[in-house]
């Protein structure tokens, strides 16, 4: 059994014999009715005072949007692998604070990194998968040169309505990694990608099933890269071969002060060393709450791949 990072708020849960052998369902995590009606308040309030357009000035203008740049090594990464450049985006949460015509300085960051894939890992919604129907022309322009992937997060399945953004987004070639993956070929080299469902919503959660995907005659890609919207099942991706686990939903606490830390999920930071694969969590796009992100800007992260200096180094 492989070791899974804390979840606040959270465990382990049997579900009554249904997963297979290398499959989990984690017990959701749920807030009291009191502080589920405190952030609805303060999130009409904040709506009313023009919440929006303080969101998209304060956290997605030009010179505010962060791009964060990543070099992960790998050993043995073959040379049509190195600068392979993966734009991994999170957290979008359309609704109140965040709509179309919002994501303008993302889309220039984005068109200029010319990325090979675009990786989303979840919450593209805060209340609904609704609210990020006006959306989906926008999303359609954020895309890799050689594909792109995403997986959900807990917000997505609010309703379980996610299936609607699978029928928009498809035809603009997103595919979506639910307990499973997809390999990228560049020129002889093999780039594989896979993701699972959200480990916190209840749903089936199968790293094996994902990572098994990728696997072919010539066994496994010269390239992994995992997505999961929670970091928590990292370890694990990392025991069964992936290189690197792309994650989002902490939003690197959003108002990182040390009194309202505790107030969001459990936060591992923001570059974690597993030893056999680099764990990357994305600050994310969008907010919750408020549209106030304090020490933990808004960001566009682009990862890009070079042959690991010595044998087994990160
Ligand atoms: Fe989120
Ligand atoms: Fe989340």
């Amino acid at each position: 059994m492989c070791r899974w990072l804390p979840v606040k708020n959270g465990s382990s849960v049997d579900a009554g014999g249904e997963p297979g052998e290398h499959q989990r369902v984690i017990a959701p995590r749920r807030f009291s009715r009191l502080r589920i009606a405190a952030f609805a308040v303060i999130e009409r309030l904040a709506v009313l005072l023009g919440g929006r357009a303080l969101n998209r000035w304060r956290n997605l203008s030009r010179g505010r949007l962060r791009l964060r740049e990543e070099w992960v090594e790998v050993p043995g990464l073959p040379a049509a692998l190195e600068g392979f450049c993966v734009v991994h985006l999170s957290d979008l949460h359309a609704g109140p604070f965040l709509g179309a015509g919002d994501l303008s300085e993302v889309r220039r960051l984005v068109g200029e990194l010319a990325p090979d894939v675009v990786c989303w890992t979840g919450d593209f919604v805060v209340h609904g998968i609704h609210n990020v129907a006006p959306m989906h022309e926008e999303l359609s322009g954020l895309v890799g040169a050689r594909g792109t992937f995403a997986v959900f997060g807990n917000h997505d399945y609010l309703h379980r309505e996610e299936w609607r953004l699978v029928e928009a987004m498809e035809p603009a070639g997103w595919r979506f990694l639910r307990n499973t993956g997809a390999v990228v070929e560049v020129g002889a080299a093999r780039v594989g990608f896979c993701g699972i469902e959200d480990p916190e919503e209840g749903k089936v959660v199968d790293v094996e099933g994902a990572i098994g995907a990728l696997r072919s005659r010539g066994g496994l890609p010269d390239l992994i890269v995992a997505l999961s919207h929670g970091p928590q099942a990292a370890p694990e991706f990392a025991a069964r071969g992936a290189h690197l686990v792309l994650s989002g939903h902490s939003h690197g606490t959003q108002v990182d002060l040390p009194f309202l830390r505790d107030l969001g999920p459990s936060h591992p930071g923001m570059r974690v060393n597993l030893g056999a694969a680099t764990l990357l969590v994305s600050r994310g796009l969008g907010v919750i709450g408020a549209p106030i992100r304090v020490g933990a800007p808004a960001e566009v992260v682009a990862v890009r791949f070079r042959p690991a200096r010595a044998p087994g180094g990160r």
